[in-house]
This record gives structure tokens, C-alpha cells and sequence, in this order.
């Protein structure tokens, strides 16, 4: 890939997953087409336009229109700061994001939806239908958080741990790190859990955008709290687990959870529940990635691990920042055994 190719890739990732506009660096970008002639330059905001906003994934799985028009506006005043003509396309694109403002085609109710697509490796997407906010409908399971980035990563980079494993989820929100595992590193089954409905619903959808293009498979079994599909060598499902009253009833060699330590009030139940789930099968190991937002949440998860005779181990300890203008978060990612 020449030096000019990957500017286009690196921004194409980042308008991919809705990074924040005003963090996007066009610096790289602009530099190139400064140096162009007017065919070139013409044809290198061709391939700029092709990579974001007319990608093919894009047009089955958009970002939201007002990013669209956003991450445009910015990308074509910058060009004419520079006093280069701007390659007609991008104007009419920009129009006709324009022409659509008020419609936003992933409206569901009051919640609005957009799509993310994650390049987490060179062959390696994954698209989340997600909501904008933090807390849609009461839970904060409708967003992909910092924490499943990593434990997603982290997942990556230690397959060996999970290949061939049967794999049990927590909270697993929107699926981004059981869709990396399942990608990544072929355990023998995988089971999402969550409580909240419209978060299984949306999770569902994901499964079925990543593993199977969008459409539910013939092999689908569709049960009243989930469903069951076939994925290469692995077994995939969704469950309604709730810790607070729910019990674990198959074993599995481990268990994952991302983000999962942020109320005081749910600390022991979630702690009972992975003891639970670790007490079904020997040597059985569990992984939870928390973000250290508050001390005293995270002291308190501790002690309950401690007081209820688990095993902890730090395995490691990431710094995480998802662009300039966002904080910087630690996460760490334990381990924990019986
Ligand atoms: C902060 S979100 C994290 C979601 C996902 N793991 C991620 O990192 O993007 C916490 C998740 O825990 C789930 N959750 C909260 N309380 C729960 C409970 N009592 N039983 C099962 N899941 C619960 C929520 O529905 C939500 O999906």
C-alpha cells in the first residue's frame, strides 16, 4: 500500500466506526492532494468519497446522516482552504445528505440507531447496530463500550486460551467481544448473555450481520429467550441471563465479561453468578475487563471476589483513549479462578 493508500484506509476506518469529526486528522489528506495535479486530485477524492461516505458497507449499514453530513462539511472546507477545486462528488454527496436531514432511517421509537463498523484487523470487521447515547432505554447495554474494545483485543492476541473452549459471556451488551472471539479464535461455543430485551434483540441482529450476512439462517433455532446458529467450528447462542435471579446451568471452560463493574448494588450478584459459572467445570477461568471509574465500585467488587474465596490474578492493565478530544481510561482485565 503506498504512503497516500493507507491516509485513505486509516481515515476510512475511523469514519467507519463514527470516530468523533472534529478529531479526525485531514492533515495527512489534505497534504497529499496539495501535491497533485488535477486528475489526480480528482481521482484521489474519488477514492476519498468510495472509503467513507459511499463505502459498500455504508450503504448497507450507515452511520447516522448528521455524521455523514459532518465528517463532509469538514473534509470539503478543508480542501477549499487550501484553494483546490473539490471533486464534484463530494458536493452532490453532501447535497443529497443534505436533501435527507430529517430522515433518519434507523428510528426505531424514540431510540435512534446508527451502524459501526470496527476494522479490529486487515481481515477483520465487525458491524454493531448501536444506539448514540450511553443509556437508551434504561440500560447502558445499548452502546459498545471502552472496556470490550480491549477485552476484544486482548481476546485476539490470547486465542490460544480460548480455541476449542466453551465460552459463556456476561453482559455482553452488543457483541463485540464474542463476535471478535468467534471470528478469531475458534472456541467450541459461545453464549451471549444479557438481561435486557431490547439489548438481546439488538445483539441478535449483530449476530446475524457478522455471522450470517444480515439474514437468519435455515439452522437457526429460535427459542423463547434465544437462539442457536452454527458458525464454523463453533456453536453460537443467546441467553437471557439475569444474575440477580437467574442461574447458570451448563458449564464452561471460560467465561468473559466486559464492563460489568460499575454498580455497587449488582456487585454481588454478579459476583455469585461467575462463581457459579466457574463452579460447574474444573479449572474453569473467568476474564472480566472493568474500567476504573470509581475506586470505592471497583474496591468493592474486589472484597466480594475476596470474600467469596476467589482466586484473583491482574492480567493486565491497558490505558485506553478513543481520540483527542475523549478522557483517558484505565482498564484492566482480571482473571479469576475458584
Ligand atoms: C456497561 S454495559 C456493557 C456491555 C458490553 N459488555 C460492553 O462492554 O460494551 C453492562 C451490561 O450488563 C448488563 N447487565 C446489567 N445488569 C445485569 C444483570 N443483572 N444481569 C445480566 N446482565 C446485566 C446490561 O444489560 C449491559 O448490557
Amino acid at each position: 500500500m503506498t504512503a497516500m493508500t493507507e491516509e485513505i484506509h486509516k481515515l476510512s476506518e475511523r469514519f467507519l466506526k463514527m470516530y468523533p469529526v472534529k478529531d479526525v486528522d485531514l492533515k495527512p489528506i489534505i497534504n497529499n492532494l496539495s501535491k497533485l495535479d488535477y486528475d489526480d486530485s480528482m481521482e484521489y477524492q474519488e477514492k476519498l468519497l468510495r472509503s467513507t461516505v459511499d463505502h459498500p458497507i455504508v450503504q448497507k449499514y450507515p452511520p447516522t446522516i448528521s455524521y455523514c453530513q459532518r465528517f463532509l462539511k469538514r473534509l470539503i472546507t478543508e480542501i477549499e482552504d487550501i484553494n483546490l477545486e473539490v471533486f464534484d462528488g463530494l458536493y452532490e454527496a453532501y447535497t443529497n445528505l443534505l436533501s435527507q436531514e430529517n430522515r433518519n432511517t434507523l428510528n426505531c421509537g424514540n431510540i435512534s440507531y446508527c451502524y459501526k463498523t470496527y476494522c479490529l484487523a486487515p481481515e477483520l470487521t465487525i458491524t454493531l447496530k448501536e444506539t448514540r447515547s450511553i443509556i437508551s432505554e434504561g440500560t447502558t447495554g445499548m452502546f459498545t463500550w471502552q472496556a470490550s474494545h480491549v477485552l476484544a483485543d486482548w481476546c485476539q492476541k490470547e486465542a490460544a486460551r480460548l480455541n476449542g473452549k466453551n465460552v459463556l459471556e456476561l453482559g455482553a451488551g452488543l457483541g463485540l467481544t464474542g463476535l471478535t472471539v468467534i471470528k478469531t479464535c475458534n472456541p467450541a461455543s459461545y453464549t451471549f448473555t444479557d438481561l435486557h430485551t431490547s439489548v438481546l434483540k439488538t445483539l441478535k441482529e449483530n449476530i446475524l450481520i457478522n455471522l450470517c450476512n444480515g439474514s437468519i439462517p435455515e439452522s437457526t433455532e429460535e427459542l423463547t429467550d434465544g437462539f442457536k446458529i452454527p458458525y464454523e467450528n463453533t456453536r453460537v447462542s443467546v441467553e437471557r441471563l439475569d444474575w440477580t435471579s437467574d442461574h447458570v446451568h451448563s458449564s464452561y471452560d471460560v467465561v468473559l465479561a466486559a464492563d460489568v463493574v460499575y454498580d455497587t448494588e449488582i456487585i454481588s450478584p454478579l459476583v455469585l453468578i461467575l462463581k457459579e459459572a466457574l463452579g460447574k467445570s474444573d479449572g474453569a477461568t473467568a476474564y472480566v475487563a472493568s474500567t476504573i471509574r470509581n475506586r470505592d465500585t471497583f474496591n468493592c467488587f474486589r472484597n466480594t471476589l475476596v470474600s467469596n474465596n476467589m482466586k484473583i490474578k491482574l492480567e493486565s492493565r491497558h490505558t485506553y483513549q478513543e481520540s483527542p478530544s475523549q478522557p483517558e481510561s484505565t482498564i484492566i482485565i482480571m482473571q479469576l479462578m475458584l
